[in-house]
């Protein structure tokens, strides 16, 4: 790392300090609008698990930024859900996410899979900034912005009309964006569990900076990780004393067990290959913080089958399914 640098947080951990206010002198031009987009971490599914912080960003947000997939998105619901359980009312600007290309040929290698998800991100920056500069057909969905009229939705805006976006209110139209007219304007997107695991809002939203079409501020509001959860539940330090925890990925485990790692946390998995690995332990948890959660504990041989059985129940009930687990060795 040859770059050094310092930032301070644009206000995000201290209610005192007027974040990034600019100072106000006599005589000076009108300040520009702040518009800080809030990547909310909103743990795993559970509305209880939101974080005291995060429940304030969201009450104190214009608008929430809600992807949703093409067909039917169940995880879309759930942060519908947290949205009515904690911020009743606070309107939701809906992006209808981009395709990823999944086919065998395009992922078959990890070079292949990170140009994937390359050209994935720039398409999902694409589209994020069309919703939040309001630009009609932006993507937005059934929930667009305004001008979007009668397919607005249960959380729509108040009938702001006119092309302006969901944050718009003072008819700038191009380039207001959803932004609340006030002079500080809060949006807030829903991630996951917490952004520094396996998820690419913060790299999408460094895109959309980057492209320079929003002069906007973010900040990030952890949440609780998958991985959290799965020590919580099954009573676990993710790690034996004083030793190392290697995080990973399905497509990598094998990579990992071949270099040494002895102890591991798996995510991003569509199942479970683990031969060769029948004697280890397994701490496997499915659909965490959901009614639909789903614990197995034990010796990889043995907890596979019940494994296999527990991950289809919970696709069944929940009509998704996540799952993570600990391997020791
Ligand atoms: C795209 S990553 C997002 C991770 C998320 N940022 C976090 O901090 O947990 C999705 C992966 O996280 C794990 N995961 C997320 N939610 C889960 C849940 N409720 N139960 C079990 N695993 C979950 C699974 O391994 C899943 O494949």
């Amino acid at each position: 790392m040859s770059e050094a640098s310092t930032s301070s947080a644009t206000g995000a951990s201290d209610p005192e300090r007027p974040a990034s206010d600019p100072e106000l002198v006599e005589g000076s031009p009108t300040p520009t609008p702040r518009r800080r987009l809030r990547l909310v971490g909103i743990g795993c599914g559970d509305p209880d698990q939101l974080t005291l912080e995060a429940v304030r960003a969201l009450q104190d947000a214009s608008f929430a930024l809600v992807t949703v997939k093409r067909e039917h998105d169940p995880l879309a619901d759930v942060r519908r859900a947290i949205i009515e359980r904690h911020a009743p009312g606070l309107r939701v600007v809906e992006v209808v996410d981009p395709e990823r290309d999944r086919s065998a040929s395009a992922t078959a290698t990890i070079a292949g899979y990170e140009n994937v998800v390359d050209d994935w991100h720039e398409a999902r920056a694409e589209a994020w900034e069309q919703a939040l500069l309001g630009t009609p057909g932006g993507g937005a969905g059934p929930w667009a912005a305004g001008g979007a009229g009668g397919g607005a939705g249960p959380w729509a805006a108040d009938g702001a009309g006119g092309g302006a976006g969901p944050w718009a209110a003072d008819g700038a139209g191009g380039g207001a964006g959803p932004w609340a007219a006030d002079e500080h304007s809060d949006g807030a997107l829903l991630v996951w569990g917490d952004p520094a695991f396996y998820d690419s809002t913060i790299r999408v939203v460094e895109r959309v900076v980057a492209r320079g079409a929003i002069d906007l501020e973010w900040d990030v509001l952890p949440g609780i990780s998958a991985l959290q959860l799965l020590a919580a539940r099954h009573r676990v330090v993710l790690h034996e004393v004083g030793q190392p925890v290697l995080v990973t990925t399905a497509r990598r485990l094998r990579e990992a067990v071949d270099a040494g790692a002895d102890n591991l946390v798996v995510m991003l998995g569509a199942g479970l290959d683990l031969t060769g690995l029948e004697d280890w332990t397994i701490w496997w948890g499915a659909n965490l913080g959901a009614r639909s959660e789903a614990l197995v504990h034990g010796r990889v041989a043995d907890a596979l089958p019940v494994i296999e059985t527990a991950r289809a129940e919970a696709k069944a009930t929940a009509g998704w399914v996540m799952d993570v687990y600990l391997l020791r060795r």
